[in-house]
């Protein structure tokens, strides 16, 4: 079984600051580094550490060599990743002492990605293989539809929110990958509560299986049939960028592997935990083995 990840390939630009800055302020960064990123590319890293068989398609301006390197350097497959004019995508992000970020994106050559660029990579897969998704990218209801008609599995990670992802066939779904305030908004439920949230969000799409974390509080499993929990390991934070990502691509081995519920959701809670400890995004994935050593510890 083979993973196409149709997603986002950013340069992040990380700014270390003691606090973010705040309205009408200018402060001074206490350290810059320009590091490999995107939700997609961060994804498909986490997948291939964890071992699976995965292929990142995007598109990079010539400014983005980096990004092609770092797959490589990774081992994942590239050939689906073209490079046009414009530059690529690119992430301000600010990392404060306590290890939080916030994060503004510009699309870049993520956002042409085209009808035409999708079909023609999802040409290459069949219906046994995985299609997987976050928002960063252009055409995402066209990846949804096509790879639904070849018989494919979607995962969706819909992240960063936004109004589109209503206009998206989301009833096509297979699994969701979300946060607590992601889940809240897709279940379109004004209380609050993990229960709640899970209880419409089932209602809503009743096919689908529910993947949502919740940072350092752990991860909720659920669909018709199951429910289960997993907690965060403690660990000192450095840098919560892609530590989302790395619990994703991990969760999505675990699929392919198929890990049982509550081991996978061990193993990839292991793996953003590790990658919290160590500071940006890609880079900060740790491979398979790194994680059986943590979990054996
Ligand atoms: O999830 C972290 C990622 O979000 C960063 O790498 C940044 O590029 C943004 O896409």
């Amino acid at each position: 079984m083979k993973v196409i990840n149709i997603g986002s390939l950013n340069i992040d630009r990380t700014y270390s600051v003691k606090e973010f800055v705040r309205p009408k302020e200018t402060i001074k960064a206490l350290k810059y580094e320009e590091h490999c990123g995107g939700k997609g590319l961060n994804q498909t890293i986490a997948l291939r550490k964890a071992g699976a068989n995965v292929y990142h398609a995007g598109i990079i301006g010539h400014d983005g060599q980096m990004l092609i390197n770092e797959l490589k350097a990774a081992d994942a497959s590239t050939e689906y990743i073209k490079m046009t004019d414009g530059n690529s995508g690119h992430a301000m992000i600010q990392v404060d002492e306590k290890g939080e970020n916030n994060i503004i994106i510009h699309g870049g050559t993520n956002d042409h990605i085209s009808k035409e660029f999708i079909t023609d990579v999802l040409d290459r897969f069949e219906g046994k293989d995985i299609l997987l998704l976050q928002n960063e990218i252009t055409n995402v209801d066209v990846a949804m539809r096509y790879a639904k008609k070849k018989g494919m599995t979607i995962i969706f990670n819909p992240s960063p929110m936004n109004d589109k992802i209503f206009q998206y066939p989301l009833e096509l779904v297979d699994y969701f990958l979300i946060n607590e305030l992601e889940a809240a908004e897709l279940a379109g439920t004004e209380k609050t509560g993990v229960d709640e949230i899970l209880r419409q969000l089932k209602i809503k799409y009743p096919k689908a299986a529910f993947v949502m974390t919740l940072g350092g509080d752990g991860v909720w499993f659920c669909n018709q049939e199951r429910k289960q929990f997993h907690p965060s390991f403690k660990v000192a934070v450095a840098d919560t960028t892609g530590a989302g990502d790395t619990f994703c691509g991990y969760f999505i081995a675990g699929l392919v592997d198929e890990l049982d519920v509550e081991m996978n959701l061990r193993r990839a809670s292991a793996a953003a935990a590790i990658a919290v400890s160590r500071h940006g995004a890609a880079q900060s994935i740790p491979t398979k083995e790194e994680v059986e050593t943590f979990l054996n510890k």
